[in-house]
Parts: structure tokens; sequence; C-alpha cells
């Protein structure tokens, strides 16, 4: 095939010399026999950090895009094509830890020694993956004084400084979710018609409950005390300033508003200009889960790997991995809201206009 650019070799395209000449081991320098496994450790290593690097390449190309004070339904669709190729991607990290555990424990051991002080707890890319997620420095488990960015390298912690300085795509979304236009929407005010929606549904299962002819009058009692427990909490889903006060204590972490925009795309979601952002919503759920997987089986094999020993980064290794999968979630209240969901036949009707203009994609002219 002929094209009018220059030709291209496929190793020079790919750089293939390079890419190949990167795998040298310290066994082989350091001990009488090289450890044949530690060609496996390395290069599982090097495309996990390939897979960081187009992870980060989709991302910055997603935060771009939410930057602008519009998001056009154009760009959402793209969005929400980038953060699948993240999902998919994310997939394969986790299966790739399946052929890291075919080097044994004691195989491991050949060359675990020669590795200290570096670990993965030096992996640039990943925390700066957990930045511009938006995971907050609060929020980080610390195994000792030192905080993560003091094991890095003067340069890496200057990207570290940059990412944390710019809004992280948690911040953009959150943004994103106060500027949606339909909370209240030419005389239809969803969060008034939702609470009422929420009231009635929360009646109709006390009635279904005092009802119960299975139940004696004292386990009705105790029953009757759980569901009251469980309706104040629902109920405080109403109360800004309760809100406020769980943001503040760190329980929650998005704002009043978003937390109204996001249950309304949830809600709603067959509506077809709600499509694409239930999409969207549902992928920043998705690669929050799938990171949490990773964590869960990243720290499973280190147990299995090095059993309760310290890692060579210095931490208690899987016990302080497993807490790391536990806390650090970035878009935990997303996942949350299914907490608030009515089925459908309890959901507030719409006016008919108001659904009239939901069937088609909103423009600037809607926003409010
Ligand atoms: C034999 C294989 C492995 C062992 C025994 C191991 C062990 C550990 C340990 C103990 C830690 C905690 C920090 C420390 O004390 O060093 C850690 C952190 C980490 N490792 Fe691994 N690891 C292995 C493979 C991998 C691979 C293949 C990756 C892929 C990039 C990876 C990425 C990470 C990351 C990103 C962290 C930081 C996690 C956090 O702080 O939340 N590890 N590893």
């Amino acid at each position: 095939m002929k094209t009018k650019f220059p030709p291209v070799y496929y190793a020079d395209y790919l750089q293939l010399d390079r890419l190949l000449d990167c795998q040298t081991t310290r066994s082989e320098k350091y001990l009488k026999e090289p450890a044949h496994d530690e060609t496996l450790f390395i290069i599982i290593h090097q495309v996990y950090e390939l897979w960081f690097k187009q992870i980060l390449h989709e991302l910055d190309s997603v935060m771009a895009v939410f930057k602008d004070a519009y998001v056009s339904e154009n760009n959402m669709g793209v969005a929400v094509a980038r953060l699948t190729r993240i999902i998919e991607i994310q997939k394969l990290l986790v299966q790739q830890v399946d052929v890291l555990e075919t080097m044994t424990p004691l195989d491991f051991l050949e060359f675990r020694d020669l590795l200290v002080p570096a670990s993965g707890f030096q992996s640039y890319q990943f925390r700066l993956l957990e930045n511009k997620l938006g995971l907050l420095p609060g929020q980080r488990q610390n195994f000792d004084k030192h905080a993560y960015y003091s094991r890095l390298s003067h340069e890496h912690q200057a990207l570290m400084t940059q990412a944390l300085a710019g809004p992280s795509l948690y911040q953009l979304v959150e943004n994103w979710l106060e500027r949606t236009p339909f909370l209240r929407f030419e005389g239809f005010d969803f969060w008034e018609n939702y609470k009422v929606a929420v009231k009635r549904a929360l009646d109709k299962d006390r009635e279904i409950l005092l009802t119960n002819p299975l139940l004696t009058d004292k386990e009705k009692a105790k029953e009757l005390k759980e569901f009251s427990a469980a309706e104040t909490g629902f109920l405080a889903l109403f109360d800004e300033t309760e809100h406020n006060d769980l943001i503040k204590q760190g329980v929650r972490r998005l704002s009043y508003q978003a937390t109204q925009a996001a249950l309304l795309i949830n809600l709603f979601r067959d509506e077809p200009v709600l499509h694409i952002p239930f999409q969207f919503l549902t992928c920043l759920i998705d690669i929050d889960e799938l990171f949490t997987t990773w964590r869960s089986r990243h720290a499973l094999m280190v147990q299995r790997m090095i059993g309760t020993k310290v890692g060579t980064g210095g931490s208690s290794g899987h016990t302080y991995l497993r807490a790391t999968a536990h806390g650090h979630k970035v878009f935990s209240d997303l996942t949350n809201l299914s907490t608030y969901l009515l089925p459908r036949s309890e959901l507030p009707r719409l006016p008919e206009e108001f659904r009239k203009n939901l069937g088609f994609y909103y423009s600037r002219d809607h926003e409010s």
C-alpha cells in the first residue's frame, strides 16, 4: 500500500529496541545466580505502568471536557466512551495478578531483598491517578508519620503538587451535577415531589409491617424500632443542614445540590436526556469499584507472597493494603445513592411538558 507519508518500520515505530532493553535484573548484577522470576516481576510492573499511562491519558481528556462551563451531549458521549475504556483496562489489571501469582513465595524470596526500599508504594503514576480522580489527602491511610509523597523523588513530588492544585475529576463532576438544569423546571420541583413519594413509600412499608399477621406484638415493636431508625436516616436526606454536618464530619462528601441532581439522574434515567448522564455516573462507580477490586486482589496476593512480613516500602504489608482497599474510594456517595432509590411505580409523575423536554437533548437555553 502506498501513502504520502514516509515509510516506517514496525520495530522503529514502537521503539522496540528501547522497550525490550529495559528489563535489567538486579539478581544478575548482585547475585551469583540470576533469579529466573525477576524478569516476570519487572515486566509485570512495567505493563501495569504502561496501562496506568493509558488510563491517565483517558482521564486527562475526560477532565478537559468537564473543565468547560458547558458540557455538550457529544462530549458526554466521548467521556463515557473513554471511561468505558478505562474500565476495560482496569479489568485487565485485576486479571494480571493471576500471572504474577505463578511466581511462588519461595521464588520471590530469591530476589526480594534486592528491592528495598523500592515498592509499588512509590508508583507515581498510581498516585497521580488517585489524586486526579479526587482521593482526598485526609483520606489516605498513613503507615508512619511520613506522607506518601515524601518517598517520591523531587520530580515526582512536583507532579503530585501540580495534580492537587487543579480540580480533580470528583470536583469537576460535582460542579457539573450542581449545574443540572432539571431540578426545578417550569413549575415542577423535583425535590419536593420526590420527598412526597418517599414519605408515601415509607408509610406503605410501615403499614405492611403493622399488618403482618405472622409477627407477634413484641416482634412488631422490635421491627418498628429498626424501621424508624432507617426512616430517620432516609429523611435526613431532606435536611440540608444535617447533610452539611455529615460533610463536615467526613461521613458524606457530595454537596446537597449535586446529591439531588445525581438522584434525579438515577431515578429518571429512563428519560432519553438522562441516558448518557446515567451511564457517565455508572462509569464512575465502576471505576471506583474496580480500583477497590484491584486493591483487594493485590492485598490478597501480597499476603500469599509475604504472609505477615512488612513490605519492602516499610508498611505493615497486607494489613495496610487491606485498609487502603476499604478507605481509598472516591465516588462512594454516588454508589450509596441506591439507599434512596424508589421502585419506578413509586416515583413522582412528571408533568407532560417536563417529560417532553426530557425527551430531547437539553441545550444551553435550559441552563439555570
Ligand atoms: C510480588 C509482588 C508484589 C508484592 C509482594 C507487593 C507488595 C506490596 C506491599 C507490601 C505494598 C505496601 C507498601 C510497602 O510496604 O511496600 C505495596 C504497595 C503497592 N503496590 Fe505492590 N506488591 C507486588 C506487586 C505489585 C505490582 C505488580 C504492582 C503493579 C503496579 C504493585 C503496585 C503497588 C501499588 C500501586 C502500591 C501502593 C498501594 C497503596 O499505597 O495504596 N504491586 N505492594
